[in-house]
This record gives structure tokens, C-alpha cells and sequence, in this order.
């Protein structure tokens, strides 16, 4: 045992007394929507691939062009020799396909997240008074992280409660004029799957002259006209998104105005002090972005596959939660509820994890179902079936 070793074991068997200690899992992914675990194959519903993309021919295949044509790593930053042609060719296609002046790529949703916020609001203090930054309740955790690496206290309104964003705004009118105001939200909202009313937030944050950082990582490339993002076509200050989730890869961006982004070129530690994304990385988001916009039909099938998983979760007496998207929650509550519903899921041929506290508040676990377009009509009625046979031990 190592000399420190009992504070770090004190800790975990904290977590395991209130059933909420982690541990690592691993699996095998058979397909995009199938994994093999313990030689068991389980149809994945835990997943943030929603369309089946990290398995696409398309992605794969520029991946390992570019990876073949340029090498596995960038070995720089992008300020030193990181960035090539590939990098600019892909900001130019991000920033087209979300409709806004230019765009930068990160290295992960957490890191973007993480940093971009903690230097916007570092600026924001600079401009005379500390900044007024209002937070939904349920935010990332990488939203708050950026919130506190700044060392601002955030003013938080009630989840996705536009009136009470607005009663706050209002009560803190007649603060410093020279404090910047900054709404921080997400336009889907990663456990409970709902969304919020973009045109509203806009119309709120200019009557009250706020900055708006909109976080889209479960809305890119699902929702918006051809995937495009709830924001598209709205006056949005900051969008950030990932392409870990439906883009099928890995790394984040940022969109928004040139003279925005050319900042956080210069200010945001997250981009300067760390090395640019690979070429595979590249090659892989590259390909996304290009599929994307024609993914309707498969758009159309996602959202009706969760009309319908929603309708089996309410037959069964469980709730989803605020969920019109696809994430779907079903709430439990407690989270030792929460771990038997999933093991029950998962002997039925389904993996959906159980989500419990920190990352859901207290009294909030649930099984957090994620639908991808990857999922045949055989899988959906799998998972009909596994909650339909859950809730009968479970009740
Ligand atoms: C709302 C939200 N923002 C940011 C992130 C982080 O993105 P990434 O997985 O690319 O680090 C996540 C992923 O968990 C998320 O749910």
C-alpha cells in the first residue's frame, strides 16, 4: 500500500457506502450500436453516437487517408507549427455549417468548455467590474469549471427557466453598468434531454444586453435545420459543440464572429498551450461535417424512435422526465434503484447506464437512455421489451 493510499481509500469506500463508486468497465464496440461486454453482446443505449457516424465508411476512410498522408500527431500548437491546411479547411467548413462568420476546433468539449468560458470571463472582468454570469442549475460540469477557473460567483436560474432568467437579469439591472453580462446555457441538456427555447434566449439576452455562450455538444448534428444546431439561424453569441457526440469523433469547437474567435486564439489557454488536433482527428470531423447536412431521413428516425421509447416509459408508469429529444431519462430516484434497473436492462440484452449524484442531484438517478440512428427497429423493440420486463421486478 502507498503512503497516502488510506485518504484515497477513505474516499472510495465513502462512495461505495451511497452507492455511488464508479468503476471502469470495459467494452468492445461491435458496430455502433452494439457492444460486447463480459462476451456478452449488449445493444448499446448509453452512447452519444447518435447518428452512427464513429463507424461510418466516410470517416473511417478520411481518418486514415489523412493519417496516412500526415502522420499520427501535430507535434505543436496551433500558435507554433500546429496548425496546416487540413485545420483551416475544416474551421472554414464548421464555421459554413454553423452558419457563423468563423469557428475554431478544441481538443475536447471539457477542455473548450473549461477554458473558452474561464477566458471570456476573465476579459469580462477586465471591462471594469467583475462580469454577472447567469448559469442554468443544470449546466455541464464543464461549464462550471470555467465559471470557477475564472473566480466568478455564478447567479443561477432555475433549470431551463427562461422567466426566471429574465426576474434575475432584471434584479441585477441596476449593478455596475460597466459589469458585462453573460448567459451560460445549453441548448440540449445532456441528462435531461430537454431543450431550451433558443429564439426566446436571444430575444432576452439583447433587451438586457447579455452575451450569450451556448454549450450545443447534444444538439450538433441531431437537431436544427440539416443538423445544424438549435442555434442556427439565431443571434447567439458563443456556440460551442463537440464532435465527440453524433459528429462520430473526437475534439470541440467554437463558432461565433472572426474577431471572437481570432481572441481566443491569443487568450484561450485551453487553444494556445496545447498541442493541435491530429490528422486522423482532422480527417474524421472533416468527413462529419460534409455528411452531416444530408442526414435527414435519419434525423426523422431518431426522433421518432424516442416519440416512441418516451410512449413504453409512461405506459410503464416511469417517467422520462422533460426529455424531447434523444436523451431520455427514465427517473428513479435513488440511486441503488437506479443500479438494479440497469442490471436488470442488461440481462435482458441492453446497456443502459444507471446516472447517479454528482452528476445528477440528489434523489435524481436514472437510466440515461441515448437513442442513435444506428439502432434497428429489432434493437428499439429490444429495449421496449428489457423497460417493459424491468419495471414489473422493479415494481
Ligand atoms: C453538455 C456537454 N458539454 C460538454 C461536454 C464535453 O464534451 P467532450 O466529451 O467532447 O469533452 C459534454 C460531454 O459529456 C456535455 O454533455
Amino acid at each position: 500500500m502507498a503512503r497516502f493510499d488510506p485518504i484515497f481509500q477513505t474516499a472510495l469506500d465513502h462512495m461505495a457506502d451511497t452507492h455511488t463508486r464508479r468503476v471502469l468497465r470495459p467494452v468492445r464496440h461491435a458496430g455502433a450500436a452494439t457492444v460486447i461486454r463480459d462476451g456478452r453482446e449488449l445493444v448499446n443505449f448509453s452512447s452519444n453516437d447518435y447518428l452512427g457516424l464513429s463507424h461510418h465508411p466516410a470517416l473511417r476512410a478520411r481518418a486514415a487517408q489523412w493519417l496516412q498522408q500526415d502522420g499520427t500527431g501535430a507535434g505543436a500548437s496551433r500558435l507554433v507549427t500546429g496548425t496546416t491546411a487540413r485545420h483551416m479547411q475544416v474551421e472554414a467548413r464548421l464555421a459554413a455549417f454553423k452558419g457563423c462568420e468563423a469557428a475554431m476546433i478544441l481538443a475536447s468539449g471539457w477542455q473548450a468548455n473549461a477554458s473558452v468560458l474561464a477566458a471570456l470571463l476573465r476579459l469580462a472582468a477586465e471591462q471594469g467590474a467583475p462580469p454577472l454570469v447567469f448559469t442554468d442549475r443544470l449546466n455541464h460540469a464543464s461549464l462550471h469549471q470555467g465559471c470557477m477557473a475564472a473566480g466568478v460567483r455564478q447567479i443561477r436560474f432555475r433549470h431551463n427557466d427562461l422567466g426566471h432568467l429574465d426576474s434575475l437579469l432584471e434584479r441585477h439591472a441596476g449593478n455596475d453598468a460597466r459589469a458585462m453580462r453573460v448567459i451560460v446555457t445549453e441548448s440540449v441538456f445532456s441528462m435531461d434531454g430537454d431543450r431550451t427555447d433558443i429564439a426566446q434566449l436571444g430575444a432576452l439576452a439583447r433587451r438586457h444586453g447579455a452575451f450569450t455562450y451556448v454549450d450545443e455538444a447534444h444538439a450538433t448534428g441531431v437537431l436544427g435545420p440539416q443538423g445544424r444546431g438549435l442555434c442556427a439561424g439565431h443571434d447567439i453569441d458563443l456556440v460551442m459543440g463537440t464532435f465527440s457526440k453524433a459528429l462520430g469523433g473526437f475534439g470541440a469547437y467554437v463558432a461565433g464572429s472572426r474577431a471572437l474567435c481570432d481572441w481566443l486564439a491569443n487568450a484561450c489557454s485551453g487553444f494556445v498551450f496545447t498541442t493541435a488536433p491530429p490528422p486522423a482527428v482532422l480527417g474524421a470531423m472533416d468527413a462529419a461535417l460534409e455528411l452531416a447536412p444530408t442526414l435527414d431521413e435519419a434525423r426523422a428516425r431518431l426522433a421518432r424512435n424516442a416519440d416512441h421509447i418516451r410512449s413504453v416509459i409512461h405506459g410503464c408508469g416511469l417517467s422520462s422526465g422533460p426529455s424531447t429529444t434523444q436523451v431520455i431519462p427514465i427517473m428513479i430516484g435513488e440511486a441503488a434503484h437506479a443500479l438494479s434497473f440497469a442490471t436488470r436492462l442488461e440481462t435482458h440484452g441492453v446497456l443502459a447506464t444507471a446516472i447517479r449524484p454528482p452528476t445528477v442531484p440528489p434523489n435524481g438517478s436514472r437510466i440515461r437512455l441515448a437513442l442513435s440512428a444506428a439502432h434497428t427497429d429489432g434493437m428499439i423493440d429490444r429495449l421496449a421489451h428489457a423497460i417493459t420486463l424491468a419495471t414489473r421486478r422493479h415494481a
